[in-house]
């Protein structure tokens, strides 16, 4: 029996997921038995993803941890993606089933709340090959691909990472978007700043471009990164940002499960003609999504902030 107690603790083990400026732009519904995930446009960030790419990969990703929710609850899952084509916010329908769940899913639900972005430099232990083959068959069970950056690779995406910090930050609307995501965490979003520093923070993101210090921090971060990649998917629609946010969670979970976190160097794949060079630079006609760096983590870092579940839960409609 699905009780709504049990369906609210789905959501909630959803809404750990990662997501743009720890927006969570995601909104839930609960129909008989499945659970409808849609997009919150409100949340949309229209400077620092105008087509709302980054938006339907961070839904992807709530969608993959739903999945693991439920299969760690022992329920069967059935997924339809973009059920509606006359409702551009409605991203997806999970059906909740009696069928036998998936062990390799339910496996991964002990780090859902354990999984952080770590932006810090890691230690220095190298990832091993059998992880980095398990986290790449992680994506690409979703449909993605975790493309391994070489070195002539990774020299490359610093200077495009450096170059997007730099084209992002003498951007004052892009700053100043960013600021509004700035908060205290008690707000339960954004990107957590103490209380009484952030007025401060804030001004000083809007004021200043500090694109050339964020730059070189950038690239010493990504040229020290004991794995580098680039998610890639052989289409960009909406179907594939979807698919890209499910292989992006399941690939983080299974990095968490083997003691790797992970952050992300997005500016090239962000700004339109940076991101024709990422493509360049992948080597084929594939779509770069994400820039990812992995590593073992130096601390555990308290979680990010999280609105409260009943803020994401809309009443059913029939
Ligand atoms: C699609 C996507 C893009 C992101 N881009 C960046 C980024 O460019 N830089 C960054 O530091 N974090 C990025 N993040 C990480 C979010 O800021 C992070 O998920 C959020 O703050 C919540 O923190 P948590 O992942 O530790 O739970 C991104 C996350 C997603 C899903």
């Amino acid at each position: 029996m699905l009780t709504v107690d049990r369906m609210r603790s789905l959501v909630r083990q959803a809404t750990l997921s990662p997501s743009s400026h720890n927006t969570q732009p995601w909104r839930f519904r609960m129909t008989g038995a499945a659970v409808d995930l849609m997009a919150d446009r409100t949340r949309a960030l229209p400077v620092n993803d105008p087509f709302d790419r980054e938006l339907t990969i961070s839904c992807g990703a709530a969608l993959l941890s739903l999945r693991v929710a439920a299969a760690a609850a022992g329920l069967g899952t059935v997924e339809h993606l973009l059920p509606d084509e006359s409702d551009a916010d409605w991203l997806a329908r999970l059906e909740l089933t009696a069928q036998a769940s998936d062990p390799e899913l339910a496996a991964l639900a002990d780090f859902l709340s354990l999984r952080r972005t770590f932006r810090r430099v890691f230690d220095g232990r190298d990832v091993a090959q059998e992880v980095i083959a398990l986290v790449g068959a992680a994506a690409a069970r979703e449909g993605a691909r975790l493309v391994t950056l070489n070195a002539g690779q990774r020299q490359q995406a610093g200077e495009l990472v450096a170059e997007g910090d730099r084209q992002q930050w003498d951007d004052p609307r892009w700053r100043r978007e960013l600021a509004m995501w700035m908060h205290p965490r008690r707000d339960g979003d954004g990107l957590a700043v103490p209380l009484l520093a952030a007025p401060l923070a804030q001004a000083v993101v809007r004021t200043f471009d500090m694109g050339n210090g964020v730059a070189a921090k950038d690239r010493q971060l990504l040229m020290g990164s004991p794995w580098l990649t680039i998610l890639a998917t052989p289409q960009d629609d909406t179907l594939s940002w979807l698919r890209a946010g499910q292989a992006l969670q399941r690939a983080l979970l299974v990095g968490c499960r083997h003691g790797l976190q992970a952050s992300y160097l997005n500016q090239p794949a962000e700004l339109p003609a940076l991101r024709a060079r990422l493509q360049l630079l992948l080597g084929t006609a594939e779509h770069p999504q994400l820039v990812i760096r992995w590593g073992h983590p130096t601390e555990v870092l308290p979680p990010a902030p999280r609105r409260p579940v009943d803020a994401v839960i809309e009443p059913a409609s029939d």
